[in-house]
């Protein structure tokens, strides 16, 4: 149990987050923000803004900031703002105004008189569904069938019993805690980007795109980060504005958007439905698994959710049929959002596992036990290490599983009806190539440095852990320098793979440095290991070694005049295709729903879960708490509403888009099994980021459904859907 290494400087406000760059000069961006969804823009009358105080230039499509269209979509949009007069959704930044203070910025823009010609969008998910059609990207359809059956609905039909249903889930936001800031300050030719970003590297790329400049003439600099989700992923309207604003002008601009504009000019999770037919036999073995996703995608970009996928992965079935189809709306760009595809898929897979044990008579939990698959159930590949049964076993446990009562509304505790539910938590794992630089001090300290981001969720901690492990000094000795891109190349942080991918190439980068230090030791002639064979010396606590001599390492580059050693290495991508990568476990909560009102309260909650080997177990707690409370979310209260006639979002504000505070969360107990997944890496440690909220509003509906006999099948489960 290691505290963050940066916790101190967080709470005490002393990290340097990106808007907190302060720069000489600095002046100030606001974004200018479209009022329709749909058309073109006649005119901008800027002339009041343009003499407004403090004002040092507004940027419109009709005087534009020239920037260069991408040429390779990173789950946000190709076309780069203000390069013609169209508007693609509401809330689109069509232009910029520079002022000498955020707030004369911001005054300014409202002067701004726009003419649109506007057309209706299209922006009601609902209304596009009867005209889903095939996906910009990826199969349509992915199958597998047992020898004989001719189509998925040939072994429904000649299944025992089988459900069907219809789930629904809202388009959902964000919401980091810190909106995107971006600040850009030139130096010559050379451009240096404070921006808050899940990978400077994807920054470095966009805005040499962009702005048509050599990579090599651009510095991104961003250490830490508050929060990401997914939707700082990619590169939004803000950051190559402010980079060629700060260009146009001489001097270093900051813009940082507002909360509203954090709705709409960045991604957003696509709304999405699934149509799930489960066959069994009558002793719950699974016979047939159908799932017809549909997934809402912007007319700006191609992402989608491909949310029928986890039926592929998940339960043991000879017959699996999953579908993708897209509904293309006038809406702001749709995005990756924690666990894409599985947190939505996991609620309609395992609301159908619940409602087929409830049809069955078979209780939820033996229903799962039953059909969990040794194996990648679409392929047959085994999985590299797995240990599902022992999780539902402890959880059931400890939860008190047992003592569920199956049938729904039997237990009440005064005007509150009681139901537990459970559901299956899983994500994938993945090793891609990282390299990381390791720099051992004269002081005695080391540094550990690679381009990946510390979203919040421990990173950097778990490097100062691997490296202190290796090196044999205290954690508090390593400085993690993460998020700067002149580091070598990382992992950024997505997919759960920061842990998995950078965990190895610290351990690898931390031994190259020790032999290089062994190295310098036996040759340099100052030294008193001079002359002697490296593989006598060994480098153990700190301090290399060699019969009766041992010195730290710090005194001995002090002693040699010299100020440090380093070394970088790289750690391959996993190429193991004979194993399936994935992380399984399993969510256990109770629900109290209020019998007058409706209302749910989430009143007990246990995950216990295998993700291969934990580095540390209190951030990795933290990622799974995380996680739940954002499944909780994600059950409960998240919906970014959209008014269908308007493409506007409607609840673009913390106070009406709703996400679980304090109250709405219990005391979640957490429960890790550490079998290190060596197939996967030397380390062993596949990822949790994304782990903790699949399954999570499974868990939650079929405690619903246990405490009140009432199946919602639409996200959010808002308190009329309970009347
Ligand atoms: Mo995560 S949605 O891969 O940032």
């Amino acid at each position: 149990m290691t505290d963050r290494v940066d916790g101190r400087l967080k709470v005490t406000g002393a990290a340097t987050y990106a808007a907190d760059n302060r720069l000489d000069r600095l002046a100030y961006g606001y974004l200018v923000t479209s009022t329709v969804a749909r058309g073109t823009i006649v005119s901008m009358d800027t002339a009041a803004a343009s003499k407004a105080p403090g004002v040092l230039a507004v940027y419109t499509p009709f005087e534009p900031l020239k920037l260069y269209r991408y040429t390779k979509e990173q789950n946000d949009e190709l076309t780069p703002p203000l390069q013609d007069a169209n508007v693609r959704y509401f809330g689109q930044a069509i232009g910029l105004v520079v002022a000498e203070t955020f707030e004369q910025a911001r005054d300014a823009a409202a002067l701004i008189q726009v003419r649109y010609d506007a057309k209706t969008p299209a922006a009601s998910f609902r209304d596009g569904l009867p005209s889903a059609a095939d996906p910009p990207s990826g199969s349509p359809v992915s199958e597998v069938l047992a020898p004989g059956v001719g189509s998925i609905d040939d072994a429904l039909n000649a299944s025992e019993v089988t459900i069907s249903a219809t789930y629904t889930a809202s388009m959902q936001n964000h919401n980091a805690m810190e909106p995107h800031p971006t600040v850009a300050a030139w130096d010559g030719d050379h451009v240096t980007l404070y921006t808050a970003t899940q990978g400077v590297i994807l920054v470095v790329d966009r805005i040499a795109e962009a702005l048509g400049i050599d990579k090599a003439k651009i510095h991104v600099r961003n250490p830490y980060v508050g929060g990401g989700f997914g939707n700082k992923w990619g590169i939004w309207a803000h950051t190559p504005l402010t980079a060629a604003a700060a260009r146009a002008l001489g001097r270093p601009v900051k813009t940082v958007l507002t909360r509203e504009q954090a709705f709409t000019v960045v991604g957003h999770r696509p709304a999405s439905q699934q149509t799930v037919s489960l066959g069994a036999r009558k002793d719950g073995t699974l016979t047939a698994i159908k799932n017809d996703g549909v997934s809402s995608k912007s007319a700006s970009n191609s992402f989608y959710e491909p949310v029928a996928n986890l039926c592929l992965s998940l339960y043991a079935s000879p017959n699996i049929h999953v579908s993708r189809k897209v509904v293309t709306l006038d809406v702001p760009v749709t995005t990756i959002m924690r666990a894409p595809q599985e947190a939505n898929g996991s609620f309609a897979l395992e609301s159908a596992m619940d409602e087929l044990a409830v049809k069955l008579g078979i209780d939820p939990l033996e229903l799962r036990r039953k059909n969990d698959s040794p194996v990648v159930p679409s392929s047959g590949v085994p999985w590299s290490s797995k240990h599902l049964d022992e999780c539902y076993r402890i959880g059931a446990e400890r939860f008190g599983w047992s003592r569920r009562n199956p049938t729904p509304g039997a237990v009440t505790d005064g005007d509150w009806l009681v139901g537990l539910g459970m559901a299956t938590a899983t994500y994938g794992a993945s090793r891609a190539q990282a390299s990381v630089k390791v720099r051992l001090l004269a002081n005695g300290t080391a540094v550990v440095s690679g381009t990946g981001a510390d979203l919040g969720t421990g990173q950097s901690t778990v490097w100062a852990i691997l490296a202190a492990e290796s090196l044999g000094i205290p954690v508090a000795r390593i400085r993690p320098d993460l998020g700067d891109s002149a580091s070598p190349v990382a992992a950024n942080a997505g997919g759960s793979g920061s842990t998995s991918t950078n965990g190895p190439a610290v351990q690898l980068a931390t031994d190259a440095a020790k032999t290089a230090m062994i190295a310098l030791a036996v040759q340099d002639e100052r030294s008193p290991f001079h002359g002697m064979a490296a593989g006598d010396v060994r480098f153990e606590d700190g301090r290399l070694t060699a019969g009766n001599l041992s010195v730290p390492f710090g005194s001995l580059l002090t002693s040699l005049d010299v100020p440090g050693v380093e070394a970088t290495a790289t750690s391959p991508k996993n190429g193991d295709k004979t194993h399936g990568f994935r992380s399984f476990g399993a969510h256990f909560c109770e629900v109290r729903v209020n019998a007058w009102t409706g209302e749910p309260r989430v009143s007990r909650w246990l995950t216990v879960l295998d993700a291969g080997r934990i580095v540390n177990e209190k951030t990795a707690h933290n990622q799974i708490v995380g996680g739940v409370v954002m499944g909780i979310g994600h059950a409960l209260l998240e919906e970014t509403r959209l008014e269908p006639a308007t493409g506007r979002i409607s609840n673009a504000d913390l106070a009406s888009y709703l996400v679980p505070v304090n109250a709405d969360v219990p005391p979640i107990d957490v429960r890790f099994l550490d079998y290190p997944d060596t197939l996967l890496s030397p380390l062993g440690a596949r990822g949790i980021g994304e782990f903790g909220i699949v399954g999570a509003a499974g868990a939650v509906a079929n405690a619903v459904h246990n405490a009140t006999g009432k199946r919602i099948r639409d996200l959010p489960i808002t308190l009329e859907k309970l009347l």
